[in-house]
């Protein structure tokens, strides 16, 4: 899927930007050396952001519960 149409920037450069540590959707744009033309982009990106987010929210509270129930034994 295409994120930003102006910078060609698809979900795969966009989780790239993410795993590389980009926060925002300026900061992603930027971490492919570029930056907002039109703007129509910042909702997309800023959601699949989200994602990331909730995914190492989700990583932290299985490693939280595992290390509960390792101490519980
Ligand atoms: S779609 Fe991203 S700047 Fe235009």
């Amino acid at each position: 899927m295409i994120h930003c149409v102006c910078n060609n920037i698809n979900t795969a450069k966009v989780d790239e930007a993410a795993y590389a540590g980009a926060c925002s959707p300026k900061q992603v744009l930027a971490h492919h050396g570029k930056a907002f033309n039109c703007g129509q982009c910042r909702g997309s990106i800023a959601e699949r952001l989200a994602c990331h987010a909730n995914t190492a929210l989700m990583a932290e509270v299985s490693l939280i519960q595992d290390a509960d129930l390792a101490l519980a034994e």
